[in-house]
């Protein structure tokens, strides 16, 4: 279809990008958004379906290319106009003093010389180039004189500018900065990386260096990128002679400036400012490794030149070494909140970073053996940001043939349950996790609570998780079943508990003393049993003791139960804490609905056509599913289908699907549907 050059469509189409580069830049860049994200969703959703109805009109800078482009087979590579260049280290004060005194004899001059100050980044530096205000490239440093071209990748950063400012520059425009990645986006990116069994990152830099690294850029889309500028490639129509007046200007057409870079008159005020900077490095979101001093005139700059590799007028100042050596004086084993067991190191106290250190995570007892951790090792111990330290390696050299090998313990430390190590789904390999599965437990016990009391479990409503922590600390819950016997005047006794709170908590008790059985075994917080599972278990056995009495074996007969999730359910209810604590439950006046039911009606009224082979469900699966969420299942597609879920090999159905205009989706987003919040 060909849409006339001024049609009201096209004008909508740009209203709504320049509407979108404006939300994002006060989101992203400035921290500062005028409206709600739902407002900003829908702005979105109407330029996505605008420019799906109007390909004729899309735009290489439109703010819908943020989700990624086709696949690359191969990253090009681009020479730089300018090389890329690095940096000379220093270590010491004395390096300090000595970068100024060559400046200033160069320079000639004996007054002082401003400087930048400005946290150095641990990311991956990029170089952006812009035309006319407008994002045309993004490449790596590379060697330095050319490096990859990665445009589509960086096009999905939110804080890099698709479009500048209106206004801003004509002409050609290079900026140079840091690709980095949060410390919150990278634990989260390795939590799922972890969930999925995938290797997870060692540090942000690399999973930054990664993400930028993918050919497919909607992955790089899925990773939570930023960056900041700090510098320029080659420009014209700047007109600044200062650095600093360069990165004012670069902040007001848009781009992602650090708001800590700081002016320096004298060397006392650098050294005060890298002091300050060290000591806040832990408290920032992202990771820094040191302080770039750089001299501020342009002028000066272009006079200092740079050698082969690095400029005379810049230097990085590394933060001390965060690693240390210590003794390990004992190994204690902490159980976290889902029953985990990680070893902790006991160190003889050791200053590292300025920060004294006297504990270290040692992960699991494999990663003990693989590093032939023992007590009383002398050990290299490291640590980064406000990570908790850990010991890189021992140093074998000191051992004098006192040390003990460490065994983790085959009972719970806090409650002396035994330990179990389930074996990973469809592998032979063990977990490398002990836990811990007595939900009495005290230390899991507060978490279990609040799991259990949540709206998709048993739905307690006001039992959150500072109510869960304080009746667990007053001793009033000594597990999931005391929620039941709480009285007014148990609640009372709490600090900070009114007449009416405590009324209206139990009432929420009360209300929730009827619960259909697939929601109280998932409120149970029995491992790998989500609400799916859950569902699976309630339709198949229909009453909590038949589930109850299932074998390993009879469990993981059942489709879409693995054998890791069997031996999870047997392990539970073969624990006879746990049997009380349910014995307990029934005991006062829980009512657990039996038989399949409905139990959420997430897809009432939708109906669905099923075709291809599914990469997990069966089709018998995946009818179970969506009949148990209130959904329809049928045989063929009509003008009633809402969803076709297309698998591999999907044939007459798939074609009969597109010309009717039904949505298709894949099992996994059938999956998200079943699991939508919301209901
Ligand atoms: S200026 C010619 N400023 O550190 C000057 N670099 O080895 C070029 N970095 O590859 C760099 N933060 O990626 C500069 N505030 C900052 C920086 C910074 C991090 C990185 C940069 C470069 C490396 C220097």
């Amino acid at each position: 279809m060909n849409t006339p050059a001024n049609s009201p469509v096209k004008d909508r189409m740009e209203t709504l990008r320049q509407a979108l580069h404006h939300h994002n830049f006060l989101y992203h860049v400035q921290d500062n958004p005028e409206i709600s994200d739902a407002e900003y969703d829908r702005l979105m959703q109407e330029l996505i379906a605008l420019e799906k109805a109007h390909p004729e009109l899309q735009s290489p800078d439109s703010p819908t290319i943020r989700v990624g482009a086709p696949p690359l087979a191969v990253f090009e590579t681009t020479a730089h106009s300018l090389p890329m260049l690095s940096l000379d280290n220093a270590f010491v004060v004395q390096d300090i003093i000595d970068f100024d005194s060559r400046v200033k004899k160069t320079l000639q001059i004996q007054d002082a010389v401003l400087y930048t100050a400005e946290p150095k980044m641990d990311g991956v530096a990029v170089e952006l180039v812009y035309e006319d205000g407008k994002l045309v490239m993004a490449s790596t440093r590379g060697d330095g004189m050319s490096g990859e071209v990665i445009t589509d990748n960086v096009k999905t950063i939110r804080s890099v500018p698709l479009q500048l400012q209106v206004g801003s520059i004509e002409g050609r425009l290079e900026v140079r900065g840091e690709v980095f990645m949060d410390r919150r986006g990278f634990d989260k990116l390795n939590r799922s990386r972890e969930e999925s069994d995938l290797p997870v990152f060692a540090n942000p830099r690399n999973a930054a260096a990664g993400s930028l690294r993918q050919l497919d850029s909607s992955i790089t889309a899925a990773r939570p990128l930023d960056m900041f500028i700090y510098g320029t490639g080659l420009t014209s129509g700047l007109n600044s002679d200062s650095h600093s007046d360069v990165l004012n200007r670069l902040a007001s057409m848009g781009f992602k400036v650090n708001p800590l870079i700081h002016p320096c008159l004298t060397l006392d005020q650098v050294l005060e400012f890298y002091r300050e900077l060290e000591e806040s490095r832990s408290s920032l979101s992202y990771d820094i490794d040191g302080m770039v001093i750089k001299v501020d005139s342009l002028r000066y700059q272009t006079m200092l030149g740079e050698k082969a590799r690095s400029p005379r007028w810049a230097i990085a100042w590394k933060f001390q070494a965060i690693q240390g050596t210590t003794r390990i004086q004992a190994i204690e084993v902490q159980v976290g909140r889902t029953g985990v067991l990680t070893p902790v190191a006991h160190l003889e106290p050791v200053r590292i970073g300025g920060v004294s250190v006297s504990r270290a995570t040692l992960h699991n007892e494999e990663e003990i053996q693989r590093k032939d951790i023992r007590v009383g090792d002398t050990v290299f111990v490291e640590r980064a940001g406000d990570v908790i330290p850990k010991v890189v390696k021992v140093i074998t050299e000191k051992r004098d043939g006192s040390e003990i090998a460490f065994r983790m313990p085959a009972t719970c430390p806090a409650c002396g349950s035994q330990t179990i190590r389930s074996s990973l789904e469809n592998s032979d390999k063990l977990e490398s996790a002990l836990r811990c599965f007595n939900v009495r437990c005290p230390a899991q016990l507060k978490e279990n609570i609040i799991h259990f009391a949540s709206k998709r479990a048993v739905d307690i409503e006001g039992l959150g998780d500072k109510l869960a922590a304080q009746l667990v600390d007053a001793g009033l819950l000594t597990s999931y079943a005391d929620i039941f016997r709480l009285t007014i005047e148990k609640l009372l006794t709490l600090s900070r508990m009114g007449q009416k709170s405590a009324e209206n908590l139990i009432s929420a008790i009360e209300k929730s003393k009827t619960i259909p059985l697939n929601r109280f075994l998932y409120s149970l917080g029995i491992r790998h049993v989500g609400e799916n599972i859950a569902d699976i278990l309630a339709r198949k056995w229909g009453n909590l003791n038949t589930v109850m009495q299932q074998s390993p074996e009879s469990l993981s007969a059942v489709e879409g139960i693995g054998k890791t999730i069997a031996e999870s359910i047997y392990g539970f209810f073969s624990n006879p804490g746990n049997r009380e604590i349910l014995d307990k439950i029934q005991e006062s006046g829980v009512e657990i609905l039996s038989g399949p039911a409905i139990v959420h009606h997430r897809l009432e009224g939708k109906s669905f056509v099923l075709t291809g082979t599914l990469p997990n469900l069966t089709r018998n699966q995946a009818k179970d599913l969506i009949e148990a969420a209130g959904g329809k299942v049928t045989g063929a597609v009509s003008r009633n289908t809402t969803y076709l879920v297309a698998g591999e090999a999907a044939g007459s159905k798939l074609e009969a699907a597109r010309k009717l205009g039904t949505e298709i989706i894949d099992e996994s987003a059938l999956m998200k549907l079943l699991a939508k919040d919301g209901t």
